[in-house]
């Protein structure tokens, strides 16, 4: 099956009508379209496939003759964010399949298996926790706090798995599972313009920047906006409001990035002072010590917004990775296994987050990136030329040859 047909027919699964854009969370009818399409193109190429205990999937090329342990794994996640883009996890995904597809053809004979992954909530656009299929895998988060996390309606992640028909008592780490994985590849669209700039189509990483999440609510008082005095209000939207403009501010102040996306505001009526707002900070920077930075920064702001408005505040971390540099010799290895087959991949750093950088703790772990002329991406505005994404089949199909097969 070609690059196209393959791509072609993942594109209408979990895309809304209305804005184009991708709605695939986890555990949803959505989801449960994206794992059929993969089990079933797994099947095609009679590839033995399945969920793990974290439901993340697995499509396995194995090697007669050799025992477990030693393999190759590529992949991404199908997941997207609200709204997302068509190429940000499902890439990975599909180039994974279409580069076996292809050391097939060429008749590569791999002397390790080979397997696509795809991972759970990467986006954590439904519970919250980026990344929290490779997390739970790796150990990286308590699987009783995961069962625990809730979507925006209140279900459990333990719920909405169980009405998927999986079993969230099975949820945890995977030493076993982990010890297979040789080495970790993620082909991955870029998330930036910096290889559209550099005139190359493949990118290898470098190195993520350290990001996180927080959960900041302000609690006021409910009134009506017809007849509260402005001096007697109590109004925690004003103390959010500070807060985005802060966060702005101190990003720039600390060479950082920071970004309000998500706000909710309770009860939501119009002609009333609404009761609680709860933001999301999304932080990243650098290096640890901007990071820290910049979130206190952003915290001391809230705080003082809150007396400001006689609101009270609770804030949480909802998820922190630690910046991850990826295997030195692993990243020289695809640098130069590209340049045999005529591929200038220029070296870079990136502040998406991503499983390869959960992974790289305990894998040696590498990324590919494909370029993306406007750097747009979580958009339904995201885009790769066709062209470009088969240069990206060529380039993980020579990768994974060279790290499978000899
Ligand atoms: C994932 O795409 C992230 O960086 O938020
Ligand atoms: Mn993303
Ligand atoms: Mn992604």
């Amino acid at each position: 099956m070609s690059f196209a047909a393959l791509w072609e027919s993942l594109l209408p699964l979990g895309r809304d009508a209305g804005t184009g854009g991708y709605r695939r969370f986890s555990w949803t009818a959505a989801d449960a379209e994206c794992r059929r399409w993969f089990l079933d193109n797994a099947a095609k190429r009679q590839l033995r496939a399945g969920a793990d205990r974290n439901g993340n999937l697995w499509a396995w090329w194995d090697i007669p003759g050799t025992g477990p342990g030693g393999a190759v794994v590529t992949g991404s996640h199908l997941d997207s964010v609200p709204d997302g883009g068509a190429f940000d996890g499902p890439l990975g995904v599909v180039t994974g399949f279409a580069a076996i597809d292809l050391l097939r053809e060429r008749g590569a004979a791999p002397v390790r298996p080979l397997a696509v992954a795809a991972f759970c909530e990467e986006e954590g656009g439904r519970f919250g926790v980026a990344c929290l299929g490779s997390r739970l895998l790796a150990g990286a988060i308590e699987s009783a706090a995961a069962r625990a996390l809730t979507d925006r309606d209140g279900t459990t992640l333990a719920a909405a798995m169980a009405a998927a028909g999986h079993d969230p008592a099975a949820l945890g780490p995977d030493p076993g599972l982990l010890a297979s994985a040789a080495v970790y590849v993620e082909l991955h669209i870029e998330q930036g313009r910096a290889l559209a700039d550099l005139g190359a189509v493949i990118g290898v990483a470098e190195r993520i920047w350290p990001h996180g999440r927080w959960r900041l609510t302000f609690t006021g008082r409910p009134d009506h906006a017809g007849t509260t005095r402005l001096g007697d209000r109590r109004d925690p939207l004003l103390a959010a409001a500070a807060t985005i403009l802060a966060a702005r501010e101190a990003a720039a102040r600390h060479g950082a990035l920071a970004t309000v996306g998500k706000l909710t505001v309770d009860p939501g009526a119009v002609n009333a002072i609404s009761s609680s707002v709860t933001a999301w900070l999304d932080a990243r920077a650098p290096d640890d010590a901007r990071l820290r930075a910049v979130v206190d920064d952003v915290l001391a702001q809230a705080r003082a917004a809150a007396v400001a408005q006689d609101v009270t505040l609770e804030h949480a971390e909802e998820s922190v990775t630690q910046a991850v540099d990826f295997d030195a010799a692993l990243r020289d290895r695809m640098v130069a296994t590209l340049a045999g087959a005529g591929i200038r991949a220029p070296v870079l750093p990136t502040g998406a987050g991503h499983d390869a950088g959960v992974l790289a703790a305990q894998v040696p772990a590498g990324m590919l990136f494909v370029r993306n002329p406007t750097g747009v991406s979580h958009s339904p505005a995201e885009y790769a030329a066709p062209e470009d994404c088969l240069t990206g089949v060529t380039a993980l199909a020579a990768v994974l040859e060279d790290l499978a097969c000899r």
